[in-house]
């Protein structure tokens, strides 16, 4: 009988980007970006600190503080993006687009999710920065959820593609947009049969958990996020449109790290953390679907396609080795609750930085 360990399947990948991350600032920001860059070559860091982006100058600065922070000997690219306003003006997008740091601008409803109140209140407010967008090619970043309290809020992105979305999509017939973390059936149909130039990302939560999730033998704040998960028919339709190999759907994590204690609270934040492990829960979901082979297009190669950069050239290793995901990881002072934290999770990253 041999001695030599069992050879354990690996997985060579094209090194993936993210298209939808919260990297934070100051001390979260140090503690989070390295499992970030230590999986993705570049990622969309969205705009929503407290102030928010809502500048190119603070969106370049920004950008410096992530490069800063970037431990010695990695290498990651932040792609920028700027956080628009009721009063976002024609000039600023001018500026955003001349700086060449700054890949699409956000959309947040006033009022939907974290640090949103400084978003926009009426899309018929960002009339000239959308005209602007649309003639520079600079792509329109969607958080796509109704912030009227009155609409259930299992029904809130249904509710704004179908009032503002679809509408602003037909207004602006060359602006790109991304549906960022798309969550529900309305979702994939919606964006399924939108004219060219509309995408949509896709988190490892929805596509891996239904809104059982958030209630399994008690609350579970830690798989709260935004939007929130729905149902186990919408979680098929986000598996199914990524097994049919859609090339408007691609890898954003919506990695969003809160302090534990801002969680485990009266009044949680909303936000799942799972950059410590990205790339690894996608693959273990794509393959218990079968659908493995789908997942370098949509992890490696829609994305770029989209945003019209370069495909990375690296690549990365997965090797399927069970591992046991931390309880809790620093951050800064406080502490950060992982997906599947205390749990076990089927792939590992061959290479973590050390
Ligand atoms: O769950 C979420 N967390 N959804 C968002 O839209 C914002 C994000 C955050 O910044 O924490
Ligand atoms: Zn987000």
């Amino acid at each position: 009988m041999s001695s030599l360990p069992p050879r354990r399947a690996q997985l060579l990948l094209r090194r993936p980007d993210d298209w939808h991350l919260h990297l934070r600032d100051g001390a979260a920001l140090r503690a989070v970006l390295p499992f970030t860059a230590a999986r993705f070559a570049r990622a969309i860091v969205m705009p929503n600190l407290a102030p928010p982006v809502t500048s190119t100058a603070l969106a370049l600065a920004y950008r410096e503080r992530i490069l800063g922070a970037l431990p010695a000997g990695m290498r990651f690219q932040p792609l920028m993006t700027l956080y628009l306003t009721d009063h976002t003006n024609a000039a600023e997008i001018e500026r955003a687009h001349a700086s060449g740091a700054i890949y699409g601008c956000k959309l947040y409803p006033a009022g939907a999710t974290t640090h949103s109140d400084a978003g926009v209140t009426d899309v018929a407010h960002l009339a000239p920065a959308l005209e602007t967008m649309m003639r520079l090619d600079l792509p329109l970043l969607v958080h796509g959820e109704a912030s009227d309290a009155r609409v259930d809020v299992f029904e809130r992105e249904a509710h704004f593609i179908e009032h503002i979305l679809a509408p602003l999509v037909e207004r602006y017939p060359r602006l790109r947009v991304v549906l960022e973390h798309v969550s529900s059936t309305a979702g994939v149909q919606f964006v399924c049969a939108a004219r060219p130039g509309v995408a949509a990302t896709i988190t490892p939560q929805h596509l891996m958990l239904n809104r059982n999730a958030l209630f399994s033998g008690g609350l579970r704040p830690h798989h709260y996020c935004l939007p929130v998960l729905k149902g186990e028919r919408d979680r098929r339709s986000i598996v199914e449109v990524v097994a049919g190999g859609n090339p408007r759907f691609f890898l954003g994590t919506d990695s969003a790290p809160h302090a534990r204690h801002s969680k485990e609270s009266a009044c949680g934040c909303a936000g799942i953390f799972s950059a410590h492990a990205a790339i690894e829960l996608y693959a273990e979901l794509f393959e218990a679907e079968g659908i493995l082979s789908r997942l370098p297009a949509f992890a490696s190669e829609f994305g770029p396609d989209f945003y019209r950069l370069a495909r990375n050239s690296e690549q990365i290793t997965l090797v399927k080795e069970a591992w046991s995901v931390p309880s809790a990881y620093a951050f800064g002072e406080a502490e950060l609750v992982p997906l599947r934290a205390g749990e076990t999770i089927s792939w590992r990253l061959a290479s973590e930085p050390a």
